[in-house]
Parts: structure tokens; sequence; C-alpha cells
């Protein structure tokens, strides 16, 4: 197999770590994309050191931060100056936090997961638009599921500004909605990067064990159904496997936009209005995402959304 140039963003723990060590024993280039470079350095000193690959490095960004994002873009195309694969892998899931805004002013779960994802995206764009195989993957979760429900939907309100009454602030809604507006993006830049031959795909997570780590990031109430969930879940390895594929299989090569379940089949949006066996039947299975994922008035909104805050971001 060709050799790769793969970038992924929060690679220091659960399925991020798994895939930079997957990328880096089969030889790839492997950039491990973390926010905590103290952290993260021993994480960085063990897939070298197990992969024996010299071509693993570790560089900070915060994917909250436009300013940081810019920095990382900026020093990679000095000193990387090729890109083949983009995994936006880190997420903000901080369940049971208060509202927090990231430095630019914007809710912290949708900076995190949705506009430095767009930003990274479109300050890198010029490097994979020159891959011969540019391949760009979202990390989603089946927490959209809610949205098979018609009268969920993405809430912008609390965008940019503090709800009055901060118990109506949820991050799990936050959380759900920034995947789906993840989705979203998946889809709409499968059409705009199409003519620089750059695909872009997503996969939706049932879940995977969650490290100590991450578990001591939610408040406790989170912290236990997540130790509850652990025993269910598969190792974070299973899923860096299905990022793998996704991001180097042949068989993948002519698509973009797809979205991908755990057995790597394509996700198919859900009937809607067909009565409720069908739904319960969507609902428990994993073969379709909710058809509020192709509303184009929400996907349009999500768009503008990303280019007016990192617009100014955004420069040559
Ligand atoms: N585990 C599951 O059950 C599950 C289910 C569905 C979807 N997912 C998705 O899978 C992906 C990986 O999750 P995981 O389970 O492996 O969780 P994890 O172990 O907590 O990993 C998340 C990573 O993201 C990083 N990160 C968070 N905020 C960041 C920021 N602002 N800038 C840079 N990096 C940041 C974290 O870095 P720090 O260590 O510095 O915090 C960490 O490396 C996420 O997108 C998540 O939404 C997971």
């Amino acid at each position: 197999m060709k050799q790769r140039t793969v970038i992924v963003t929060g690679a220091n723990s659960g399925i991020g770590k798994a895939a930079v060590k997957k990328f880096a024993g089969e030889g790839h280039t492997v950039i491990m994309a973390c926010r905590n470079l103290e952290k993260s350095r021993p994480v960085f000193d063990q897939v070298a050191k197990e992969s024996g690959n010299k071509q693993v490095h570790l560089e900070e960004v915060d994917m909250g931060s436009f300013e940081s994002i810019r920095t990382f873009c900026s020093n990679f195309h000095e000193k990387y100056k090729e890109l083949d694969v983009l995994i936006h892998n880190a997420a903000y899931f901080n369940h049971g936090a208060p509202y927090k805004q990231s430095p630019n002013g914007i809710e912290i779960t949708f900076a995190t997961n949705v506009a430095g994802p767009f930003l990274m995206t479109m300050l890198l764009r010029d490097l994979l638009a020159e891959s011969d195989d540019a391949r760009i993957l979202h990390a989603g979760s089946n927490i959209i599921k809610h949205f098979l429900n018609p009268k969920k939907g993405i809430d912008f309100g609390h965008l940019q500004k503090k709800p009055a009454d901060p118990r109506s602030h949820s991050v799990y809604i936050n959380y759900r909605n920034s995947k789906m507006a993840l989705l979203m993006l998946t889809f709409r830049l499968a059409e705009e990067l199409a003519n620089d031959g750059i695909k872009t795909y997503s996969i939706q997570i049932n879940g995977a064990t969650m490290s100590k780590d991450a578990l001591m990031k939610v408040k406790p109430r989170w912290r236990m159904i997540a130790r509850i969930q652990n025993l269910f879940f598969r190792p974070p390895e299973f899923t860096a496997d299905l990022y793998y594929e996704i991001c180097t299989s042949d068989r993948f090569k002519n698509l973009s936009g797809a979205h991908f379940n755990h057995k790597l089949e394509i996700m198919k949006p859900a009937k809607v209005g067909t009565g409720i066996i069908t739904d319960v039947k969507q609902g428990f299975g994993a073969d379709v995402y909710p058809a509020y994922a192709l509303n184009k008035e929400v996907s349009g909104k999500v768009w503008s959304t990303c280019n007016e805050l990192t617009h100014s971001h955004i420069r040559p």
C-alpha cells in the first residue's frame, strides 16, 4: 500500500491513540494532533517505540481555538508539505459540565466538534487537493439517533450567548447536536470538495470503552453510566481499525459523502412516517441515520454558521 501522511486529532487517548498505533504500525507518516503536549508525550513515545516508525510526530493543537488551529496548519504547511488523510477524531463531551465558550466566544461543544474541524479542513484543503487520494473522516456517534424523533432539532440559539437559565444547558444535547452538524458537514463537504478530489466520510460510533482519563472528564453521575456502558462497549482498537479501513481501502477510493456503520456498510436515511414497527426497528438497528441529516435548511445553516464563525481565520 502507498505510504500516506495522516493527521489524527485527539490522538493521545481512546480511539485516536489506537488509530495512530494502527497507522504507525502499517508504516504511514502519522501526525498526532493533541492539545496537551506534556500529557501526550508518553503516548507518542510509546507509539513511536512500539511501531519502530520514525515518521510518527507529535504536534500541538487545541481544536476549540481558531488561533491554535491556524498556528497548527501554518506550521504543518512548512514542516510536512503534504497530507493525504485527515481524521477529525477529537471531541468535547464533558457531560454534566456547565455552559462554556471557546476562546472565540463560541459554545465549546460546537467550537471543538464542528467549527474547529471545519476550519482545519479549510486551512489544509490546498495540501489535500494535491494528494492523489485525499480522505477526510469525521468521528460520528449513534447519539444522533435522537433525531429520529421529528420533534428534535438543532438549536443554534446559544451558540454565542449564555443561556439565561443555566439549568436549560446540557452538554449531552449540545454534543448530540454537534454530531448531527458534523454529519451534515460530511455531506456538504463531499460536494464542496469534489472538484479538488477530496473525499469525505463519517463513521457512526456506537460506543468504545472510555479510558480512565476520559471518564474523569465527565461529572460523577455520567461517569457511573459510562462505567456501566464500558462493560458492553468494544475496545477502541475496533473503531480504530474501521478508521484505517475507511481511510486507506481501495474499495472506498471512488466514494464520498458516505456515513458508515460499525460493519462498514453505508448507512441510508431513515424512512419517515411508515409506522411504529419501522420506527422501532430503525431505532434499534444500525442501518439508517435520521432523515433530519438531509434537511437542506438546517444543513445550510450549519454550513453558513461555520463559514461565518471562521471567515476571518481563513486567509490565504
Ligand atoms: N467512546 C465512545 O463510546 C464514543 C461513542 C461515540 C462517538 N465517539 C467519538 O469518538 C471520538 C473519540 O472519542 P474517545 O472515546 O476515544 O474519547 P477520548 O478517549 O476522551 O478521546 C478524545 C480525545 O479528544 C481530545 N480532545 C478533546 N478536546 C480537544 C481539543 N479542544 N483539542 C484537541 N484535542 C481535544 C482529548 O484530548 P485530552 O486528553 O487533552 O482531553 C482526547 O485525546 C470522539 O469524536 C467521540 O465523540 C466515542
